[in-house]
């Protein structure tokens, strides 16, 4: 694999070579998308590590070799059977990804064989490999002389002249860039994911002054009626009105929302401001109503999140967002549940869409039906509000009016009841459809508010069919008669078995007991599926890893050696990684427990562990600074996950590059959470037993009041290890270096930092600068008092250049004591 590895980089490398800008097109000329079409020194298909490809009619870049290119053309996403006809950014690094921000055919994409033409008489059309029509510019008979792709990443067809017939700013999809504007009438409708084109039913729009008074850009969710979540309005008096359009305009630092008034020549501005542009940009709507900024970032040569338009204003809670639970989910301070989920008393009208991801929404039980209105009622949730409130039922001033009135109507699927409180004010509003709910705090909130969902409280086609009827209920009788039965034998079975278990092994009880457990499998399964334990992919501190073989799907079985892997420990692990989902953590698929084994089936990671591409070289090229950016970058998020984002906190207390491990494209995962010790959100420090390995632990062990800042160290440590390419603690090397913690405070001290920098790659040695940069955040994350050193989330600002480290950080570092006696000491290894 390693091999496949490094010779596919090898062709995507060649590739890169011929890169030439081809910037402009001429009339007559067409365009098939099929590979042989797009190779050659003018035209040029680029893959990308992720799947995705570009086939480019167009290309430019504003700063070649440095910068991303602007290509129009096919573009398609893993695994590549269907296409759009796209502008997007992408970088000639193929370790990046391509990001589009305009298609012509999100709705209907195109397959292989599908032809884009630059007709004669001006228009361009795309046709499927059929050749039916799927979308044309409609500017035949207009002079168009050619096809230009701007240095602003803008799509024009221009006449002789220069002038624009038809440009793509005019027609955005879900993106706004630089100098773009959004018009009333247009709008920016979000892709429901990032490879799933379809529209999704959040959208924004400019809108001209209405008979409020106000005009600006709009966000909606949803349909017949749209809902309103967010605005950035400004008011104009009537007879200021002026006779131009509104128009909000995407700048370098600001969103800018322009409104003309009666002198032409003095038209209102209201901005948003925004970071400013170090590099290409864009604002582009996600599916969850965010309006996101994004920036190129040159030093990880990735696109980088910077900020959150729609947060800046107004929005300032995740709660606010229409989706942000789903359907029917209630938002409390970003966390989500369902209607009634937790309160046993009462009946259950609605369930999680997913049992593990709250903010998927709820469904109801009973959908609602308007045949049998009379079995509708209202559910009440008292200190509940809702986003949108433009929707009010006239005349409805008392909580019965308004509940009554949407009782009669089928299509009211809720009512919201909002008073303000030293008033008697109040309004009744009404949704045809429920986004996400917010909960209130009544003591702060100024206004009270409680929701009624509209449920159906009986089965449909109950009570409709009495022979129907008469069926369900003997079949009722007959299966309460069975379950009765199976309920007794599995009572007396349990009885059975408990006094055996108590004879020989108590634990294994426990087991069953987790609930959302990943697959419980038979010890004989595993053994199958790995072939009888035979191909050993490597050894960790507790045991054994296996390939293995689940189906189809590669698996990496952990046999974990019973006299060190306690019960204990091996149920947190279990009930740990069974919990927890993220990109940048391995997924636990099962696990086993049969008599004295203890087995973990994790996902299958063909790149191994860390340790073996930064310690030994075999014959592989060394990795180069971007590859070790990105496994840094993908580390911290997986940290980040675990330290503050978990429902509670988790502590990984065994970071070092064993317990990392990569895909085939280099993506890193944090693995083995064997060690982990739960550590409850509102008790910072815990007590626990001294566990971690040698040369990874922190000072604090010592004292063992242990935080999450254990983790940020080895975290340090690792980062170390990656840039110098050596080990942490190498006793094969002369005494004074062969710590390289203490060599680095040595290295700094002298201000000979470049000296750590891995020889064997020379484009490690070409970065010096930013490998410093690196060094620093390294120092910071190595403090010897837990409390200075960083959270994670402040690593990955860093890491992504949303925030630069203080310039004391070296005097810090300096002033701590050389000697950590824990480090070195082999009988803390227990
Ligand atoms: C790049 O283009 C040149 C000239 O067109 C050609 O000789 C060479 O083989 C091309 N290289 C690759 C890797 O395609
Ligand atoms: C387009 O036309 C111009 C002028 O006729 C010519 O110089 C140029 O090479 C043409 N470009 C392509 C790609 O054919
Ligand atoms: C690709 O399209 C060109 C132009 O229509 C055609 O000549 C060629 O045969 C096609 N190649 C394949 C492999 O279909
Ligand atoms: C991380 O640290 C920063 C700066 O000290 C702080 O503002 C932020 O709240 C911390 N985040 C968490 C989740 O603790």
């Amino acid at each position: 694999l390693f091999i496949i590895v490094a010779v596919s980089a090898q062709l995507l490398s060649e590739a890169w070579l011929n890169f030439t800008e081809y910037p402009t097109a001429n009339l007559s000329t067409s365009w098939t998308n099929n590979e042989s079409s797009f190779t050659g020194p003018h035209v040029l298909q680029t893959l990308f590590y992720d799947g995705s490809a570009v086939r480019s009619l167009v290309l430019s870049s504003p700063q070649p070799i440095l910068g991303p290119y602007f290509g129009a053309g096919f573009f398609c996403a893993s695994p590549c059977n269907v296409f759009l006809f796209a502008i997007y950014i992408f970088h000639i690094r193929s370790d990046t990804k391509p990001h589009m921000v305009w298609s012509a055919n999100r709705a209907r994409p195109v397959r292989e064989g599908a032809t884009i033409e630059l007709t004669i008489d001006g228009n361009l059309v795309l046709r499927d490999a059929d050749g039916s029509l799927v979308w044309s510019s409609g500017s035949s008979e207009r002079s168009v002389a050619g096809m230009v792709i701007t240095e602003d990443c803008n799509l024009v067809l221009f006449d002789r002249r220069n002038g624009t017939v038809w440009q793509s700013f005019d027609h955005p999809s879900d993106v706004l860039l630089p100098g773009q504007s959004l018009l009333e009438g247009t709008r920016l409708v979000a892709n429901t994911a990032a490879t799933n084109w379809t529209e999704n039913q959040v959208y924004m729009t400019v809108l001209p002054r209405g008979t409020n008074g106000y005009t600006g850009l709009y966000g909606y969710v949803g349909s017949t009626p749209s809902q309103l979540y967010y605005a950035f309005s400004a008011w104009v008096s009537e007879n200021d009105t002026g006779n131009g359009p509104t128009k909000v305009t995407f700048l370098n630092s600001s969103l800018s929302l322009l409104v003309q008034t009666r002198q032409p020549s003095n038209p209102r501005m209201h901005n948003i401001s925004l970071p400013a542009a170090k590099s290409t940009q864009y604002v582009r709507l996600e599916s969850d109503g965010h309006l996101r900024l994004y920036e190129w970032s040159e030093d990880l040569l990735k696109c980088i999140l910077r900020s959150d338009v729609t947060m800046l204003r107004e929005l300032n809670d995740d709660c606010e967002f229409p989706t942000v639970c789903g359907e029917y989910g209630i938002c409390t301070a970003g966390q989500c549940t369902c209607p009634f989920q937790d309160n046993s008393s009462s009946i259950n009208y609605f369930k999680p869409v997913h049992l593990r991801k709250a903010n998927l929404g709820c469904a109801p039980l009973n959908s609602i039906s308007c045949q049998e209105m009379q079995h509708h009622k209202l559910l009440t949730l008292t200190d509940v509000s809702y986003f949108d409130t433009h929707h009010t039922i006239e005349n409805a001033t008392n909580v019965d009016s308004c509940k009554q009135a949407c009782l009669k109507n089928c299509s009211c699927r809720a009512v919201i009841f909002r008073y303000h409180l030293n008033d008697s004010e109040s309004e009744c509003l009404w949704v045809t459809k429920v986004f996400s709910l917010k909960s209130i705090q009544p003591e702060t909130a100024y206004f009270n508010s409680s929701a009624y969902l509209k449920v159906q409280s009986s089965p449909s086609s109950a009570a409709s069919h009495p022979v129907a009827n008469k069926r369900k209920v003997i079949l009722g009788i007959s299966l309460a008669l069975v379950t009765a039965i199976i309920f007794i034998a599995v009572v007396i079975t349990v009885c059975l078995l408990r006094r055996r278990k108590y004879e020989d092994n108590d634990e294994d009880l426990q087991f069953d007991q987790l609930p959302g457990m990943p697959t419980r499998f038979p010890f004989d399964k595993l053994r199958e599926c790995t072939e009888g334990f035979s191909k050993k992919l490597g050894e960790g501190g507790f045991g054994s890893v296996f390939a293995g073989k689940l189906g189809e799907e590669r698996v990496a079985v952990k046999r974990l050696e019973g006299a060190r892997q306690g019960k204990k420990e091996f149920l947190a692990e279990v009930e740990t990684i069974g919990s927890i989902e993220h990109i940048n953590l391995v997924r636990l698929i099962g696990f086993c427990t049969e008599k004295f084994q203890r087995l973990l089936v994790y996902e299958y990671m063909s790149g191994g562990s860390l340790d073996r591409w930064i310690y030994y070289r075999h014959d592989n090229a060394p990795l180069d600074w971007l590859t070790r950016c990105g496994i840094i970058l993908d580390i911290a998020k997986g940290l980040c996950y675990l330290h503050e984002e978990c429902r509670r906190k988790i502590a990984h207390l065994d970071i070092k590059p064993q317990n990392i491990l990569l895909d085939e494209n280099f993506n890193a995962k944090v693995a083995d959470f064997g060690l982990s010790k739960l550590i409850d959100r509102d008790q910072s420090k815990v007590m626990t037993m001294m566990r971690g390995t040698p040369g990874y632990m922190a000072p604090e062990w010592l004292t063992s009041q242990i935080t999450e800042k254990v983790d940020v160290y080895s975290f340090g440590v690792v980062v170390m290890e990656l840039i110098s390419g050596r080990k942490n603690i190498d006793n094969s090397l002369p005494e004074e270096s062969s710590h390289l913690i203490n060599l680095f405070r040595g290295k700094a001290r002298d201000n000979q930092l470049s000296d750590l920098i891995d020889e064997h790659s020379e484009d490690m040695l070409s970065h010096q600068e930013q490998v410093i940069q690196m060094m620093k955040l390294a120092m910071w994350c190595l403090l010897n008092d837990g409390g200075q050193r960083p959270n994670m989330s402040t690593v990955i600002k860093v890491l992504e250049g949303g925030m630069s480290i203080e310039t004391t950080i070296l005097h810090r570092f300096l002033n701590t004591n050389t000697v950590l006696p824990l480090e070195d000491n082999p009988t803390m290894y227990s």
